[in-house]
């Protein structure tokens, strides 16, 4: 059975005080059953992988540097995350996408990347509004995953997290409904399967809008791992709610196992 992930995305938000009291809230009371995750700015790495030391929260980046190392201004690498205890890196956000050019090929190359220095990357994809609305959802992340296939090879993909954000309900406190994030989810589970054997392993998130009262039925659908959170990851008992649910999730999948035996 895969463990469900709950990551917490903080975009460029958070101070050394509010983060320190973030943490330790959260470090004290996230459930056991559950792999949660929280993704800082850069600057603050050092201050949550200080206060995450002994709680089981993995520390995460929201992006990385497709190159190694060398003369890129302004670049974080993938092996000084993993120098601060980073165990995963966000590649690929739509923000990433629409505002700073990161465009398919380099979310591979940041992917590879965050890879070779032992990180998981986690991918987002996704669909805008006008995608969506045109049935163009699946021949959009179709592309986006291909075209990362293409670079990191097929034999990796177990490697991935896949982040599915639609574009429309990242910040919008609209998240789509369960049975579009099943569709999807399977739709992105059976190109893995097509390309690899090991599709059943890898961990497919749902992002956008998830809040305490929506996590649940979002975690509950049978391809869905977990999700990505971006505003409610700011407030300890909202992201603390949202892992709950994951936990009352999985809760559910031991028991439907059991049942099956
Ligand atoms: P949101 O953001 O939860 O605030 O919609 C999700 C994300 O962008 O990862």
């Amino acid at each position: 059975m895969r463990r469900k992930l709950v990551v917490g995305n903080w975009k460029m938000n958070g101070d050394l005080v509010r983060n320190r009291e973030l943490l330790r809230t959260l470090s004290a009371r996230v459930p056991d059953d559950v792999d949660c995750a929280v993704c800082v700015p850069f600057p603050y790495l050092a201050q949550a992988r200080e206060h995450l030391s002994g709680a089981s929260i993995a520390l995460g980046a929201q992006d990385v540097c497709e190159f190694a190392e060398g003369a890129y201004t302004g670049e974080v690498s993938a092996a000084m995350l993993a120098d601060f205890g980073c165990r995963y890196t966000i590649v690929g956000h739509s923000e990433r996408r629409s505002m700073f050019g990161d465009d398919s090929t380099r979310v591979g190359r940041k992917a590879l990347a965050a890879m070779r220095a032992g990180l998981v990357p986690i991918l987002c994809v996704g669909e805008s509004l006008e995608e969506h609305s045109a049935g163009r959802t699946e021949a959009v992340l179709r592309g986006q995953l291909d075209a990362v296939a293409e670079i990191v090879g097929a034999s990796s993909l177990s490697r991935l997290v896949i982040a599915y954000e639609p574009v429309w309900a990242i910040g919008t406190g609209q998240a789509a409904s369960p049975a579009q994030v099943q569709g999807v989810l399977s739709f992105v589970r059976g190109w893995l399967a097509d390309r690899t054997s090991e599709a059943g392993d890898v961990r497919i998130l749902y992002g956008g809008s998830v809040k305490p009262e929506s996590a649940g039925p979002l975690f509950g659908l049978p391809d869905s791992d977990g999700g990505l959170i971006g505003a409610a990851s700011l407030i300890a008992a909202q992201f603390l709610g949202i892992c709950e649910a994951a936990s009352v999730a999985t809760q559910d999948n031991v028991r439907q196992f059991e049942g099956l035996k």
